[in-house]
């Protein structure tokens, strides 16, 4: 695991898009693994003024988003679906076909879970996986407890994760129960994991999953078993890691870092 601490949020966020641009330019049919929430939105932001005004082509990468309420249609303001549209799909040149969620309207949930995670293997597993960390440590939408060998499945959401999503829904009466999400295998099998976490309000819990033990009450501890993970936060959110000095030493001086200072 590389964190990264970056002085402020759009600092924090364009590192993230560079990443995610130069992956695209060094494959351009790469497959993306895409996360909602705040967290990225100023990252497809700068991934949309990378599309613009230098180019940046989408026409040949393929996308899969973490997860998806169940029960929730394309065209509801809540769906993932709707966010990547809004936020990202409709302002690059993404073919539509090529941009993927889990099928949250299938009759038989657990069968496009199945399917899913098919699709995923039949595109050749993820090469990028983008990742936020929710407020109870989740990645995806893999809550406390969640098995470190789940594949994409129907989680039940936590009250913790509801009242952090119920500003995104309209009121916490409006966040529905259930998702269909990656599993933590799901995420460790990509070859790349590229966290960001950002704000003060996240630094407690970042320090206890970056520098505590690994264990399935904070899901992203997980990320410490991915064998190429990077983790980028604002100053806010790294202000409880006791080796602040040691990561910026590495990425000051470690060369792969260079074209990133
Ligand atoms: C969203 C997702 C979640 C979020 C997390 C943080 O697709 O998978 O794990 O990344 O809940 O959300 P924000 O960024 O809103 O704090």
């Amino acid at each position: 695991m590389q964190v990264i601490i970056q002085p402020d949020t759009a600092t924090a966020a364009n590192l993230v898009a560079r990443l995610v641009a130069d992956t695209l330019k060094t494959k351009p049919a790469s497959v993306i693994g895409l996360a909602t929430g705040r967290t990225m939105e100023p990252v497809y932001e700068r991934l949309i003024e990378f599309h613009r005004n230098d180019g940046l082509d989408f026409s040949k990468c393929r996308t899969f988003n973490l997860d998806e309420y169940a029960g929730v249609k394309a065209d509801d303001f809540r769906s993932y679906r709707h966010t990547m549209q809004k936020l990202l799909f409709d302002h690059i040149n993404i073919r539509p076909e090529a941009t993927h969620l889990p099928d949250s309207m299938a009759a038989d949930l657990n069968q496009a879970c199945a399917d899913y995670e098919n699709k995923i293997n039949a595109a050749g597993g993820v090469d990028l996986q983008l990742l936020g960390i929710g407020s109870n440590g989740h990645i995806g939408f893999n809550e406390p407890l969640s098995s470190f060998s789940s594949l994409t499945h129907v989680e039940f959401l936590t009250a913790a994760t509801i009242r952090q999503n119920a500003g995104l829904c309209g009121g916490e009466d409006r966040v529905p129960r259930f998702a269909l999400t990656m599993g933590v295998a799901t995420i460790l099998a990509s070859r790349r994991a590229l966290m960001l976490v950002t704000g003060a309000a996240k630094a407690e819990l970042l320090a206890n999953f970056i520098e505590g033990p690994v264990t399935s009450m904070i899901t992203a501890s997980a990320l410490h078993w991915h064998r190429d993970c990077i983790i980028v936060a604002d100053a806010a959110a790294a202000a409880n890691l006791k080796n602040r000095a040691g990561y910026q030493f590495a990425f000051e001086n470690n060369p792969a870092w260079a074209a990133y200072r």
